[in-house]
């Protein structure tokens, strides 16, 4: 608001100067290149040298002559032309001034190799993910009018020298909470663009709670259109159809993040008790729920029947999901006894095995018995017991992987400071400073270092129902889960973190994000 308010005070001072010396446009770029390194996630290693890349309107793309290094080069070239005004012809043959190569070299699945200088840029990497990340390094490194959909003055400059980067955790993940309020695909696509340009590789959908489920199972349609008919607050809510989730995993996949559907069992179940009588232990449908209140539903862990509609679900939704992973959540099961708590999970796992996908689930599962190669993740908080860290360390020590979720790091719906007019504080206000400046390695006590997957930075959605307040909470926090997963963290340092995540705000303007101007970040004045 403020900042509005000065840029329109500012134009109208401007119509009113009749002398002096014209007025550098707000906004054109300084003839100078984003310093190399001055992206976030921080690359491993950056050598600044030689002089920069200048694009112009005669530069090519060269691409490797394959599907998957075309589609790169289609990639980058939609990225670039609208802003540029260039034509950016993707080529397989002759001189390009920006090349991306697949060719083999020490850049891991995910990493890459940048080299720009005077002659050009070129981009190397083993594999497509590690040439898309390399591009959005490329990205970062020209002015941030590059993001605008419309013509804008140069000059486009590449700083000189060698970037090369891989990531420190192959888990690099966001959640996104489209069952307390339901997000449409075209509101998820726009968050899965925002995660792409932080090199995020998983998109975790929390597909079924109390509130909505909001999957179509064929073999158990009113899942869908029963229990995905409203939200919190009573709202229309919705659901996707397999052709609405499979555009998802397409177009998430087209941006190298892979998708992790959870459907949350036993508890946060009451909608699909709702719509079906069956699943409950008295064979009484509950009604549909609006509120906020969470562990009071519990699917009947004693009748066969639930384990028929485990199977189904689960056998539907892994036949919809390329990825490796499904989710079965296992939180606050409150009005789940441990008994039956740990009996639901031993056949729960296996049914998620049986269709070829390994389990991830809340860390609460390490009170059952994980399966064999499960990954748990942990959303604790400072406060968590002694005991509850133990029994996730534990279950670390002995082959379970975790994900870390702090809710007091990261969960991205916590209130920045008492005056944020969104989210929840149960776990605290969570400032930028508090979200990044920590270690995943060395995190939970007890738990090897080794068996740290990743980070994942969770946006729950009770208080949360449109895209811009999404990105209201996720910017500028979500960045920095990005770093804590990809940047080794030798270079983990908030007082020069804050100076790049600063220098991130004109990007986000261009993009259209409203973000939270921290007092911590010395963003750049408006
Ligand atoms: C959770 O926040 N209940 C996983």
């Amino acid at each position: 608001m403020t900042r509005i308010l000065g840029s329109l005070l500012l134009v109208a001072a401007a119509g009113a100067v009749t002398t002096g010396a014209a007025p550098v446009p707000k906004g054109s770029p300084a003839a100078t290149a984003t310093p190399l390194g001055q992206v976030i996630p921080a690359p491993a290693s950056a050598a600044p040298y030689g002089a920069p890349y200048r694009l112009d309107p005669g530069t090519r793309i060269g691409v490797d002559p394959t599907r998957e290094g075309r589609r790169a080069g289609d990639q980058l070239a939609a990225l670039l032309r609208p802003a540029t005004g260039y034509r950016l012809p993707v080529t397989t043959h002759g001189a390009a001034g920006i090349r991306l190569r697949l060719a083999k070299g020490p850049y891991g699945a995910e990493g890459y190799r940048l080299d720009s200088g005077r002659w050009g840029v070129t981009i190397t990497a083993n594999e497509p993910a590690g040439l898309f990340h390399g591009v959005q390094t490329l990205r970062q490194l020209l002015p941030a009018a590059v993001e605008r959909r419309t013509p804008q003055p140069g000059p486009w400059l590449v700083a000189g020298g060698t970037i090369k980067d891989a990531p420190r955790y192959a888990w690099r993940g966001a959640m996104l909470d489209v069952s307390r309020h339901f997000f449409g695909v075209d509101e998820v696509k726009r968050y899965v663009d925002r995660l792409a340009l932080y090199k995020f590789n998983k998109l975790h959908l929390h597909l079924s709670d109390d509130q909505g489920w909001r999957i179509a199972i064929d073999s158990w349609p009113r899942l869908a259109t029963y229990g995905g008919s409203t939200e919190v607050g009573g709202g229309p809510g919705g659901y996707y159809t397999k052709a609405d989730y499979r555009e998802i995993v397409r177009y998430a996949a087209d941006r190298h993040l892979e998708v992790v559907p959870e459907i949350d069992m036993p508890s946060h179940t009451n909608a699909a008790l709702a719509s079906y009588a069956e699943l409950n232990c008295d064979g009484v449908a509950p009604p549909l729920y609006t509120g906020t209140d969470v562990g009071f539903s519990s699917l009947c862990v004693a009748k066969d029947r639930t384990y028929d509609f485990v199977d189904d679900v689960v056998r539907e939704l892994a036949a919809l999901t390329p990825g490796r992973y499904l989710h079965i959540g296992g939180d606050e099961a409150h009005s789940t006894s441990h008994e039956d708590y740990v009996a639901f999970m031993d056949r729960v796992q296996p049914i998620v095995a049986k269709y070829g996908k390994t389990v991830v689930g809340w860390h609460q599962l390490t009170a059952a018995k994980p399966a064999p190669g499960a990954l748990a993740q942990y959303w604790g908080l400072d406060g968590t017991s002694a005991a509850e860290k133990e029994q996730v360390a534990a279950a670390a020590r002995n082959g379970t992987g975790l994900i870390l979720s702090p809710a007091d790091r990261l969960y991205l719906d916590m209130k920045y400071t008492k005056d944020t007019p969104l989210g929840l504080a149960w776990a605290g206000y969570v400032e930028v400073q508090r979200s990044y400046d920590w270690d995943p390695a060395s995190y939970l006590p007890g738990a090897p270092a080794s068996a740290v997957r990743g980070v994942e930075a969770p946006l729950w959605a009770e208080t949360l129902s449109t895209p811009e307040q999404q990105e209201f909470m996720a910017f500028p926090r979500l960045p920095g889960a990005a770093e804590l997963g990809w940047s080794p963290a030798a270079t983990h340092d908030w007082d020069r973190y804050k100076v790049r995540l600063a220098a991130q705000a004109p990007r986000w303007d261009a993009l259209g994000i409203g973000f939270y101007h921290s007092a911590q970040v010395p963003w750049p004045a408006a």
